[in-house]
């Protein structure tokens, strides 16, 4: 039932309008809903979607504004709406014991006094945000400042944000996700084969099958999003041609653009590039494809570049000012090792921090507000991709990530990461967890407070 690849147009999802502004302030209204859609030519998928749609509606923001977004959860399950990347008070950043109960609203109050960057909005929900997810909860939120508009980047027509999401359909057409309770109302959890991630294999690009994009021979801003609930890509381009250009990393651009073939991007991680299509002869098919895949997850979409085309953007060899932080920043060190084992929880075994299970009363670190702290992450067993919430964070060590703030790192198996995180913005409970969905809801995830 799977299409042919790059045959169906990508789509871009629509930006969403304001129900109503004030002198400072955009107020949104988003509904959750059940709602069929094609993503399979001929067949219907029911997915859960903002306002019906998988990606959700692109949210977009501006630095010195504040955003409200108000939430109806028109599921018939509990809902938590996280904005990903968020400088967000405590109280609205979707917490995932804070639901919105099915038939209720919430209001979410988000004052982002951050730098530009690609952000994104998804589910939360406490021990089910791996099928809610799966099954449409997800969308972008650009943010934007007068710093980065004053660039001569490529926009318009000619930024495109890319949410690469890994799916697999039943014969109907339908989400296959292996909830040992489909429901979503009673245990949560995966059959057994799934307990280390859930993996599909057709490679969705903002929602649609391997999909295809016209392109002038012209510079393409793209805003790569892995919103994968497991799967980690290594992109890149085919035939090579000029590469990628990258002007940004999770949490905003880079201070200069870094020049790459191939990127390897985790579960949560974004990557604002530069592609020039002028590189290409008009004509030429050019696949994004990605190395860490077989068969169908080997490639993602195409690029066929149709026309010569006038292009007035650039590269500017200096993009934002980013302070670079240094150990001597730190004020205290601690450590968080990601590995299964520890607990056990309906005769499964979980996922933990620390060897400890996610739960709302324990509280794994205290930072004071306004300081720079060292984290080292430990993984064992597999990858973990590790995210944490408010605070943004540089990573230690030469050649691992070009400089730039990030707010996910991903850990090979084995591997260590030393992280120099700022605790800028709110005091309060957030928490950070890995990524890998299906490792989140089996209790991956710890409290810290911000003091
Ligand atoms: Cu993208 Cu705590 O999540
Ligand atoms: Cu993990």
């Amino acid at each position: 039932n799977l299409p042919e690849p790059f045959t169906v147009p990508l789509p871009v999802p629509p930006v969403l309008e304001p129900v109503r502004t004030d002198a400072t302030t955009d107020y949104y209204e988003i509904t959750q809903r059940a709602a069929p859609v094609e993503i399979l030519p001929g067949l219907r998928t029911t997915v859960w979607g903002y306002d019906g749609v998988f990606p959700g509606p692109t949210l977009e923001s501006r630095r010195g504004r504040t955003t409200v977004v108000r939430q109806r959860n028109e599921l018939g399950v509990p809902v938590a709406v996280h904005l990903h990347g968020g400088r967000t008070p405590p109280e609205h950043d979707g917490y995932p014991l804070d639901l919105v109960a099915p038939g209720a609203a919430r209001e979410y109050v988000y004052p982002l006094d951050q730098p530009a960057a690609t952000l994104w909005y998804h589910d939360h929900r406490a021990d089910f945000t791996g099928p809610q997810v799966y099954r449409g909860l997800a969308g972008f939120h650009l943010h934007r400042d007068d710093e980065e508009d004053a660039l001569p980047l490529p926009r318009g027509e000619r930024e495109v944000p890319l949410m690469i999401a890994d799916r697999s359909f039943a014969e109907d057409g339908s989400f296959a996700y292996p909830s040992t309770d489909p429901s979503l109302l009673g245990h949560p959890g995966v059959t057994r084969d799934f307990v280390s991630g859930v993996l599909g294999d057709c490679v969705l690009v903002n929602g649609a099958p391997w999909p295809v994009l016209e392109v002038a021979a012209a510079r393409y801003r793209f805003r790569i999003l892995n919103a994968s609930n497991a799967r980690r890509y290594r992109l890149a381009l085919d035939p090579p041609g000029p590469g990628f250009v990258q002007i940004g990393s999770d949490q905003g651009l880079l201070a200069a653009p870094v020049a790459h073939d191939q990127l390897q991007i985790a579960q949560a991680e974004r990557f604002d590039v530069v592609v020039d299509f002028s590189g290409y002869p008009p004509g030429e098919e050019v696949t994004l494809v990605n190395r860490l895949g077989e068969d169908g997850t080997a490639r993602v979409m195409r690029f066929v570049v149709t026309h010569r085309a006038a292009d007035d953007s650039a590269v500017p060899t200096r993009l934002a000012d980013v302070r670079p932080l240094s150990r001597a920043d730190a004020v205290a060190e601690r450590e968080f090792t990601f590995r299964r084992g520890g607990a056990e929880q309906h005769g499964m075994t979980l996922w933990t921090v620390n060897g400890e299970p996610f739960g709302a009363g324990s509280v794994a670190a205290e930072p004071t507000l306004g300081s720079v702290e060292l984290w080292r992450f430990r993984a064992q067993n597999v990858p973990h991709p590790v995210h944490v919430h408010l605070a943004p964070f540089q990573v230690l060590g030469a050649g691992r990530y070009t400089r730039g703030w990030k707010d996910t790192v991903d850990l090979a198996s084995g591997d260590q990461a030393e992280v120099l995180v700022h605790f800028d913005g709110y005091r309060g409970k957030y928490v950070l967890h890995c990524h890998n969905l299906e490792h989140e809801d089996m209790m991956m995830m710890a409290n810290f407070r911000v003091r």
